[in-house]
């Protein structure tokens, strides 16, 4: 191949080496050692404490909460180095350590709770000789919220099922709605996809176990999406590993209740966590230096878990306060979720949101579910009841 004298901006330059070195005269004027943008700017203190302070009010969910100072200062000291290769012996160790937690014979980090769900389900699915399903509840965040994921990853028909006592699927419920005999008509049941908790609620270990059992008889997979296993640990005692063992593969979040900034990880079968480390990099989310992360995530698990207890006093003591206000909880609060339906007892769900953001400093308040986590107040409670009262106290004057 011929390489000919290469021309920027105005001038040609000259090329060496039979044209395989280049050195190229910068148009006049340009200067490519300044720096493309300006520098970061570094957050003040009344930063910092604006959004920390929002934070201690923000019930929208359990997925905004800030990195604590001790995640910061183990990011910070993270001695990284390119995890694909899988050289970062601290990222080794905390998913062996998660791998240990739940009993399982590895585990892997993943940038995402749906990216650890939909890789393990296509895993399942590939091992499928033809049209195959996913059967799940209606609720699932999996069939709900992951974006079509099954169909359009691993082209998987989904089985969608109302749990019959409206709380958890039962092992009547699934074996109802599984396709086991061949039938040219239908798709066959591959795996079961469960997820605990779910809204909140926490699944009983017990059922769990029954439909395992049956759907290994069958040589069904079985999936958990555990993006909130650990409130379900925190709420039962059960060892992580009592709760996954039923399981093939499980998806734990570490950016949830924990309070990590970003994170899954997926734990299973050695075999099946090799294949999901080759497709994490197919999909293009192979982690250079992870180390950054997987040092916040492990202080989230170290730090976070013994506080997720008190979450759930919080959101019962809500629930409780709610409910003697006559506000219907269409959810049964067994965890870190309040469900509630404000306009059956008479409040604005907007105005109830709008008098919250307004209050110094603001609460985020939405309905239909408020989320308590570890990062917020105590009095958060009083506050939510403060509201209330002042529109109870505005309609009498009305
Ligand atoms: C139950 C459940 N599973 C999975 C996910 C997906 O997690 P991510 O947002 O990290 O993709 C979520 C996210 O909120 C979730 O609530």
């Amino acid at each position: 191949m011929v390489y000919h004298p290469i021309k920027t901006g105005i001038r040609t330059v000259s090329s060496a080496v039979g044209g395989m070195v280049r050195e190229t005269v910068l148009p006049a004027g340009v200067d490519v050692t300044k720096p493309l943008i300006p520098p970061l700017r570094t957050p003040t203190a009344a930063d910092n404490d604006e959004a920390y302070g929002k934070l201690a009010y923000d019930l929208y969910s359990d997925t905004v909460t800030l990195p604590t100072e001790a995640m910061r200062k183990a990011m910070a000291e993270a001695v990284c180095a390119d995890e694909v290769h899988q050289v970062h012996p601290p990222t080794v160790l905390f998913q062996e350590q998660i791998a240990q937690l739940t009993g399982k014979e590895a585990a892997l980090f993943m940038p995402s709770g749906t990216l650890s769900n939909q890789l393990a389900l296509h895993l399942h699915i590939l091992q499928a000789c033809g049209p195959a399903s996913v059967l799940c509840d209606q609720r699932a965040h999996v069939y709900q919220f992951e974006t079509g994921g099954m169909a359009y990853h691993s082209r998987a028909a989904t089985q969608t099922v109302a749990p019959s006592n409206g709380h958890h699927l039962t092992l009547e419920d699934v074996q109802q709605h599984a396709t086991i005999e061949e039938d040219q008509h239908y798709s066959l049941t591959r795996v079961i996809s469960l997820e605990n908790t779910l809204n909140g609620l926490v699944f009983p270990q017990e059922e769990i176990g029954r439909i395992s059992a049956w759907a290994r008889e069958q040589g069904l997979a079985m999936h958990l999406d555990g993006a909130r296993l650990w409130n379900a640990a925190a709420e039962t005692g059960l060892s992580l590993a009592e709760l996954c063992a039923p399981f093939d593969t499980v998806s734990l979040c570490l950016s949830k209740g924990l309070g990590a900034p970003v994170g899954s990880i997926l734990v299973g079968p050695r075999a099946m966590i090799e294949r999901a480390r080759k497709f994490r990099k197919l999909f293009g989310a192979g982690m250079r230096q992870l180390g950054v992360l997987t040092a916040a995530a492990h202080v989230a698990v170290h730090d976070t878990f013994p506080q997720l207890r008190r979450t759930h006093d919080l959101a019962r003591r809500c629930a409780h306060m709610l409910a003697a206000r006559g506000i219907p909880l269409t959810v049964p609060c067994e965890t870190n979720m309040v469900w509630f339906d404000a306009v059956a007892a008479g409040y604005d769900p907007d105005e109830i949101a709008q008098r919250a953001k307004a209050l110094d400093p603001p609460m985020t308040v939405r309905c239909p579910r408020m989320v308590f986590h570890y990062q917020i107040r105590d009095d958060a409670v009083e506050r939510l009841a403060g509201i209330l009262d002042a529109m109870d106290a505005s309609k009498k004057t009305e």
